[in-house]
């Protein structure tokens, strides 16, 4: 049996030839053929898309098929494909050498952009305090992000134990892969195999938007609570913000027992607006309610492997060399990275912004009028310009991921092909957020909405 036939669904359609030929040579050396599992095409079946350029809202594949990309890279290309400043940006920084292992000098200058973009500590009554964050640190990927603010955390406190939400994703570190959102819940998997009971021990899993939950494991476990993490806004078992009220009430309970707040802004951070989704967040809530530590990805690397972490000075200055916190990396604060984050914040502007927004709402809008009008049960879910779409009858609004497991992933593959025919690259999962850019322009809205209505009965015709 080749590789290619092993792909459940996978059919010898001549629109897949070269993709077809290309993941049966991949699956030969590389396991599953991908190196993160959601582009298998796991949940969805079929051949997965090798994709060989992109400009602006399009990608390519092997194959000559141009579709509108609605993953942007999971995230990074806000301002669309190959962005003209942050090509020419990590071509000239490419050409003075790709990274010597040493600081460099636009380092402190993507740092400075950062906290220039999170602001003050509170926006709300009382605010006027000094910045949220005075420091960062420059890592390669969001899981090294998360990973090492829960290293500080533990530091900062002394203490052993951490609470997640359940569907909230932070990389693949072993603390945090129990009950994990992203690639696991698209595989339907609790957690990893790998992860001793020791580790998987130091987390407490919590359901999300339920402060009486976080109220009775501090109660029963404060003072060795190191930290809560959550997703600024949980877009990993689809878009589920948090609810009102939440966030500040988790800060609350957390501070009150010594526990700090690691705030993951790695997905929704300079995406979900100018300055993360807690920018959105913060509006109202008094100044010294605020997270402790934030981390931050995909945008602020432009599409090249570059993340961060934030914080007061009193808290990042117990990392190396200065404390006994130790972090490090060959690659952290590489130079061509640091070009593409720096062009591609610099260019994210507020017509960016706009157009970005404006992109989101055509998409969302005409999902559901396609799917309204084929009587498909869905839901469309928003966070500030992040958006998503989830099968299924929800008749009260979603909470947790309990609630978002009950999705209809039959309707959801189908559709997914379907868009995916109409020339519509949507990410290969349901649990997963649809991410416009800067660059979807009417030409590219209208191609997604042209392509919706099929999608929308092929989605209607499919089993429950
Ligand atoms: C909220 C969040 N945190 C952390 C990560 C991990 O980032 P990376 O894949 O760069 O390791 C992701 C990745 O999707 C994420 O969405």
């Amino acid at each position: 049996m080749t590789a290619a036939a092993r792909i459940p669904g996978a059919l010898p359609d001549p629109v897949t030839v070269r993709s077809a030929a290309l993941a049966e040579r991949a699956a030969a050396v590389i396991p599953g053929g991908v190196n993160s599992p959601v582009r298998a095409f796991g949940s969805v079946g079929g051949t997965p898309r090798f994709l060989v350029s992109g400009s602006g809202p399009y990608v390519t594949d092997a194959d000559g098929r141009e579709y509108v990309d609605l993953v942007a890279s999971w995230g990074p290309a806000l301002l669309g494909h190959a962005h003209p400043a942050v090509i020419d940006a990590v071509q000239a920084a490419a050409a003075r050498g790709l990274g010597f292992g040493a600081s460099a000098p636009d380092e402190a200058e993507l740092a400075e952009e950062i906290i220039a973009r999170v602001g003050g500590a509170g926006s709300g009554p009382g605010s006027g305090s000094g910045p949220l964050i005075d420091r960062v640190r420059l890592v390669s990927t969001g899981t090294e992000a998360t990973m090492t603010a829960i290293r500080l955390a533990r530091g900062a406190t002394g203490r052993p134990l951490l609470i997640k939400f359940a569907g909230h994703y932070h990389g693949h570190s072993d603390g945090l892969l129990a009950a994990a959102g992203s690639g696991l819940a698209t595989l339907a998997l609790p957690g990893s195999a790998g992860v001793t009971p020791e580790t998987a021990a130091q987390t407490l899993v919590l359901p999300y938007n339920d402060l009486t939950a976080l109220e009775e494991a501090f109660a029963a476990h404060g003072d060795r609570i190191a930290a809560v993490i959550a997703e600024a806004a949980a877009c990993n078992m689809g878009v589920l913000p948090p609810a009102p009220g939440f966030t500040r009430g988790m800060i609350e309970v957390a501070h009150r027992h010594g526990a700090l707040v690691i705030l993951d802004e790695v997905l929704t951070g300079f995406r979900a607006g100018p300055a993360g989704y807690w920018g959105i967040e913060r509006e109202g809530i008094p100044a010294g309610i605020a997270p402790d530590l934030l981390t931050f990805g995909k945008v602020v690397g432009g599409g090249l492997p570059l993340a961060a972490i934030g914080g007061r000075a009193e808290l990042m200055d117990l990392l190396a060399p200065l404390g006994p916190v130790y972090q490090a990396g060959t690659l952290s604060g590489n130079p061509v990275a640091v070009a593409a984050g720096l062009a591609t914040l610099r260019n994210a502007d507020a017509v960016s912004y706009e157009r970005l927004g404006r992109a989101a709402e055509a998409v969302a809008d005409g999902a559901s009028a396609a799917l309204a009008a084929a009587g498909v049960p869905h839901l469309v879910q928003r966070a500030g310009t992040l958006f998503g779409v989830l099968f299924g009858e929800f008749p009260e609004p979603p909470r947790d991921y309990a609630d978002v497991q009950r999705q209809d992933l039959a309707r959801h593959r189908a559709f997914f092909h379907a868009m995916l025919d109409g020339g519509v690259n949507l990410p290969p999962s349901a649990f997963e957020a649809w991410f416009a850019t800067a660059a979807h322009d009417d030409a590219a809205i209208d191609r997604v909405l042209a392509a919706l209505p099929a999608a929308a009965r092929a989605a209607a015709a499919a089993s429950a």
